[in-house]
């Protein structure tokens, strides 16, 4: 079993697209996608558009916190990210936000979420210390989120932090990391920046072999300076220094 996770698109068309040719070129035809397809300063219209023809063509999304956000928040209390990909969604978008599975179990095997099985707003593999450095999280914890999900791998993202850790029982967590925004500042539960370093687009290729599951974490080159300078016309400096170096600034 070989197939693609692809999370985190933010809106970002131009890095969704060439992502998608370089699965295409790997021969891969199986994608999941696990969710904050849309918030950011960005396309959320195109974006939304190419991913209701992906989920024709049985790609498996699950929903992310943003993603719930759209749904749940009135517009005029969104923040600045929600409220711009809001104004840019159809009613037919929205639709399909609304039917997204919040977990999964995609083909026996895999266990999909967007944070962690029960909270779409926790990250599962990192934590942020109280001086707002995000870190590997203890192994005990990541381990007492997995209690009760029995298949060998599970995906979640969130953090856009590509990471892999193995469980003491031989199951394993990927996060694929970000598709379209490789660094961000957040509030919570402390302000902290996360910060990938570079402006390249991620995501993994999962393979099963008779060994267990192979992570290929991937990254690719898109014209990420003109999706930076679109963020900046949209008046958000800080995505689009984010966007143009995956730092903050
Ligand atoms: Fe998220």
């Amino acid at each position: 079993m070989r197939f693609a996770a692809i999370a985190d698109i933010h809106g970002n068309h131009a890095a969704l697209q060439a992502v998608l040719e370089d699965i295409a070129a790997l021969g891969i035809r199986d994608i999941v996608n696990l969710g904050d397809c849309f918030s950011g300063p960005l396309e959320a219209g195109h974006t939304a558009d190419l991913l209701l023809l992906l989920d024709m063509n049985a790609v498996q999304t699950v929903r992310g916190n943003h993603d719930r956000y759209l749904l749940e928040t009135p517009p005029e209390a969104m923040g600045r990210s929600d409220a711009h990909a809001h104004g840019q969604l159809a009613p037919r978008h929205f639709e399909w936000l609304r039917k997204l599975p919040t977990s999964m179990v995609w083909r026996e095997d895999v266990f999909l979420c967007h944070a962690t099985p029960s909270k779409d707003d926790v990250y599962w593999l990192d934590k942020v210390s109280g001086e707002g450095n995000v870190v590997l999280r203890p192994q005990a914890e990541i381990e007492s989120f997995a209690e009760g999900v029995e298949q060998s791998l599970i995906l979640c993202a969130h953090s856009h932090l590509p990471r892999v850790v193995s469980l003491s029982d031989g199951r394993m967590i990927v996060n694929p990391g970000s598709v379209g925004c490789p660094a961000y500042h957040d509030d919570e539960p402390v302000p902290h920046d996360v910060e990938t370093g570079h402006p390249l687009a991620s995501y993994v290729v999962l393979e099963k072999a008779e060994r267990g599951w192979t992570p290929q974490f991937r990254t690719v080159a898109y014209d990420h300076m003109a999706v930076s300078r679109l963020a900046a016309d949209n008046g958000r400096a800080d995505w689009a220094a984010a966007i143009a170096t995956g730092r903050m600034g």
